[in-house]
């Protein structure tokens, strides 16, 4: 996949020499490309003078961060055991069914990765599917596609989709 290099730069010039920055750099990159391009990384190390072991460290320590390109749209899928007992694996399959890919992978257009999760915390609500930060609690196959179409909706048109207009 194909960065703007020159975003990073900016983003870690900020930073520069400070050490102490290396959470908040990885927050704007994440937030910048939707994920921490191996690349990039190896700027931050250099330019924060931070080893690459310790840039890593924090990398992969928080869930935030995604080693590997991401959609535009995350959706999280709770199979932990009170979502598993009221119906997750069915509210799984519909997700899996309509974006047509598996947990731990992204849609062809990169509008939405999927992943599973062993609870998160709120099992009141559920089953729990989680988009982009925001909870979906009692969630059924049906709230699923009303769901799904919401965000498929917040697609931005492409330069091909404005030309047939
Ligand atoms: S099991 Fe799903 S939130 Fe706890």
């Amino acid at each position: 996949m194909k960065i703007n290099i020159k975003n990073a730069s900016t983003i870690i010039d900020k930073y520069r020499g400070k050490k102490s920055a290396l959470l908040a750099v990885l927050q704007d990159i994440q937030e910048e490309y939707n994920w921490l391009p191996p690349e990039v990384l190896t700027m931050v190390s250099e330019k924060l003078c931070v080893p690459m072991i310790d840039v890593y460290g924090v990398a992969t320590f928080y869930r935030a961060f995604s080693l590997t390109p991401r959609g535009k749209h995350l959706v999280t899928v709770c199979l932990g055991t009170a979502c598993h007992v009221r119906g997750a694996p069915l509210v799984l399959d519909r997700v899996q069914e309509q974006l047509g890919i598996s947990p731990g992978c992204t849609t062809k257009d990169n509008q939405f990765t999927l992943e599973s999760v062993n609870c998160l915390g709120a099992c009141a609500l559920a089953p729990i599917v989680v988009i982009d930060g925001n909870y979906h609690g009692q969630t059924t196959t049906k709230k699923v596609d009303a769901m799904l179409a919401k965000y498929k909706k917040k697609r931005k048109p492409t330069r091909k989709s404005k030309k047939k207009k």
